[in-house]
C-alpha cells in the first residue's frame, strides 16, 4: 500500500514490542521477534504496524520512560535490527510506526541528569521546576499514577513535575531549545524510514503557564485512579498544545507519505480539535470510544452518531478497539462478543487500530501478585488499575511457552495458550482468527467498508441491534449486530435483495428469504445488497 495517504486506507495493528515474539530466549519479546513474525501479519492482512517504544530505558514504565531518543535498548534488539526490520517490513508493502515519547523523559536521560545537577545548568529550563509552596509542592496536581505529581528534589530544593512516575519527568515544551532537540529526534528516525509516529499523551505536552490548581472533581468515586480526585483542567490540553503539533507535523511533512497519530485521552468534541486549524494538527487523534463506551447498543450507535456529526469532509475518522493500557476487549464484553466488536471495528468509517492477541480472543489473565510487573498496580494496588492482564505474551502455537519464548516469559502466558493460539486457530475454519482474517480481507477488498458513508439504521424493536449502512458508489453494505443474548429479528425494507457474505458465527453465507432476517445471541451480519 504506497499513496500519500495510505494511512486512511490502512488497517494498523499495535504490538506490545515486549510480549510479541522472544529471539534469544530471554522471555522479552523483540525486534528480532518481530521481524520472523511479519509472514503472519501479511497473512492476517494488516497494513501497519504501531510498535510500542524500543529506546534505551531503565524500563520504569516499560519504555515509556526513554534514556536517549536515538538508539534501541539492548533487550530490543540494535539499529542493525531496527533497520532490517524496517527493509523486511517494507518489502512485504508494510508500514513501520514508531512509539514517540514526547512528553517526558526518564530521569536517567543526560537531559535531565544535567537539568538537576544545579539551578543554574544550561539544561535547568528544559523540564519543569519550581519552588515549593506552604512547606509542600507547588501546586495540587497529581500523577496520573497516583500520589503528588511533584517530587521535591534535595539538591537544589526545588520540585519538578512529573504527570507519571517520578522517574518520568516531564520536558518543558515551552522552551524552544526542547521543540528542537525533540524534532531532531523524530528526523533521526524519518531518516531511517520510518513511516510515522504515535505520540504518547501527546494532549499533555502544554500545561497552564500559571500552574494553577485542578478543580476538584466532583463525580470522583475512591474505586477510581486518584488522578481522577480532580478534572485535569490546567494540567492538560492546553490551547497552546496546537502550535506545538503543527510544528510537529512540519517536521513529518518534510518527508513523504508519514503519518502522525496522536494518543488523546479527551471526550469527542475536544478530541477533533487535535486535527489542528486546516488540518495542520494529527493525521489521525486516536478515537478510543469503544475502550470507554459500555457495550450497550443504543450508547454505541450514540457515540458513532456524535462523532460522524463533529468530522468536517476533510477529517479522517479513526477507531481503536484494544491497547496495552486498557482492558482486553474479550475479557471486557466475553468470548462471543467479541466477535462483534472484530465486525464492528472493521466495518465503521475510519482506520482501524487492533491489538495484537485480541484477534486470538485473548481474555482476562489473573496476574499472581508476585509477578505484577506495572508500576500503576504497586503504586495504587487492590483497584485493578494494572495494566499486565492485557499485556501477557502472544500465543503462537501449544508449545510451553507458547511459541513466544523458549525460556520464562516475562508475563504469565494467559492460561488458554495451549487451546488458543494461531497454530490451533488458523487450522479452524470458524475461529475468531478466521473471522478476523475473513473481515479484514472483506474490508481490502471493497471501498465501500473503508471510504463509503456511514448512516445509521433504526431498527424496531431491536434495542440490543446496532444497525449500519455504508455505501460507497452503488456498493451498498449493511451491518447488524446483536450485542444482546437473545434471538432478535430484524425487518427492514433496507434488507432488500440482501445477501449475508459474513456472519460473526461463520456458518452461514448467502440470499435472505425475505426482507427479515433472524439474528442470534451474540451475532453480527455483514451483508452484501445484491445491486451492488
Ligand atoms: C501512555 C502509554 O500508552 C502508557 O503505557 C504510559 O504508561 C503512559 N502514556 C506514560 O508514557
Ligand atoms: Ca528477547
Amino acid at each position: 500500500m504506497s499513496h500519500p495517504l495510505w494511512w486512511k486506507e490502512a488497517i494498523i495493528y499495535e504490538i506490545y514490542a515486549r510480549s510479541f515474539q522472544d529471539s534469544n530466549g530471554d522471555g522479552i519479546g523483540d525486534l528480532e521477534g518481530i521481524r520472523r513474525r511479519l509472514d503472519y501479519l501479511c497473512w492476517l492482512g494488516i497494513d501497519a504496524i504501531w510498535i510500542t517504544p524500543v529506546y534505551p530505558s531503565p524500563m520504569r514504565d516499560f519504555g515509556y520512560d526513554v534514556s536517549n531518543y536515538c538508539d534501541i535498548d539492548p533487550i530490543f534488539g540494535s539499529l542493525v535490527d531496527f533497520d532490517r526490520l524496517v527493509a523486511d517490513a517494507h518489502a512485504r508493502g508494510l508500514k513501520i510506526v514508531m512509539d514517540f515519547v514526547p512528553n517526558h523523559t526518564s530521569d536517567q536521560h543526560p537531559w535531565f541528569v544535567e537539568s538537576r545537577s544545579s539551578r543554574t545548568a544550561r539544561r535547568r529550563d528544559w523540564y519543569i521546576w519550581r519552588d515549593g509552596k506552604d512547606g509542600g509542592p507547588p501546586n495540587n496536581w497529581i500523577s496520573n499514577f497516583g500520589g503528588s505529581a511533584w517530587e521535591r528534589d534535595d539538591a537544589t530544593g526545588q520540585y519538578y513535575y512529573h504527570a507519571f512516575l517520578r522517574e518520568q519527568p516531564d520536558l518543558n515544551w515551552r522552551n524552544p531549545e526542547v521543540r528542537a532537540a525533540m524534532h531532531d529526534t523524530l528526523r533521526f528516525w524519518l531518516d531511517r524510514g520510518v513511516d510515522g509516529f504515535r505520540m504518547d499523551v501527546l494532549w499533555h505536552l502544554m500545561k497552564d503557564p500559571e500552574l494553577r490548581d485542578n478543580p476538584p472533581n466532583p463525580a470522583y468515586q475512591p474505586s477510581q485512579a486518584e488522578i481522577e480526585k480532580l478534572l485535569q483542567v490546567y494540567s492538560a490540553d492546553h490551547p497552546d498544545i496546537h502550535g506545538v503539533i503543527k510544528e510537529l507535523r512540519g517536521v513529518l511533512d518534510a518527508y513523504p507519505d508519514r503519518v502522525l497519530i496522536g494518543e488523546i485521552y479527551l471526550p469527542l468534541q475536544r478530541l477533533v480539535a487535535y486535527y489542528g486549524e486546516d488540518m495542520s494538527g494529527a493525521h489521525l487523534p486516536f478515537n478510543f470510544q469503544l475502550l470507554q463506551t459500555p457495550w450497550n447498543a443504543r450508547m454505541i450507535a450514540s457515540v458513532i452518531a456524535e462523532y460522524e456529526g463533529l468530522l468536517s469532509p476533510k477529517t479522517w475518522p479513526n477507531w481503536v478497539l484494544g491497547n496495552h493500557d486498557k482492558p482486553r476487549i474479550a475479557a471486557r464484553v466475553g468470548q462471543a462478543q467479541a466477535r462483534v466488536a472484530a465486525m464492528l471495528l472493521l466495518t465503521l468509517r475510519g482506520t482501524p487500530t487492533l491489538y495484537y492477541g485480541d484477534e486470538l480472543g485473548i481474555g482476562q489473565v489473573s496476574i499472581p501478585p508476585e509477578r505484577v510487573q506495572d508500576p500503576w498496580e504497586r503504586n495504587e494496588p487492590g483497584l485493578g488499575l494494572g495494566r499486565d492482564p492485557e499485556r501477557t505474551p502472544m500465543q503462537w502455537d501449544a508449545s510451553p511457552g507458547a511459541g513466544f519464548t523458549t525460556g520464562t516469559p516475562w508475563l504469565p502466558l494467559s492460561p488458554d495458550a495451549a487451546a488458543s493460539n494461531v497454530d490451533s486457530l488458523a487450522r479452524d475454519e470458524t475461529s475468531i482468527l478466521s473471522l478476523y482474517r475473513k473481515l479484514i480481507a472483506m474490508r481490502r477488498e471493497h471501498p465501500a467498508l473503508r471510504a463509503g458513508s456511514y448512516t445509521q439504521l433504526t431498527i424496531e424493536g431491536g434495542d440490543d441491534v446496532l444497525g449500519y449502512i455504508r455505501q460507497h458508489g452503488s456498493e451498498r453494505w449493511i451491518v447488524l449486530l446483536n450485542l444482546g443474548a437473545s434471538d432478535v429479528t430484524v425487518q427492514s425494507d433496507a434488507l432488500a435483495g440482501a445477501r449475508v457474505r459474513i456472519s460473526t458465527h461463520l456458518d452461514r453465507e448467502g440470499d435472505l428469504a425475505a426482507e427479515r432476517v433472524i439474528l442470534r445471541p451474540a451475532e453480527g451480519l455483514l451483508l452484501q445488497q445484491s445491486s451492488s
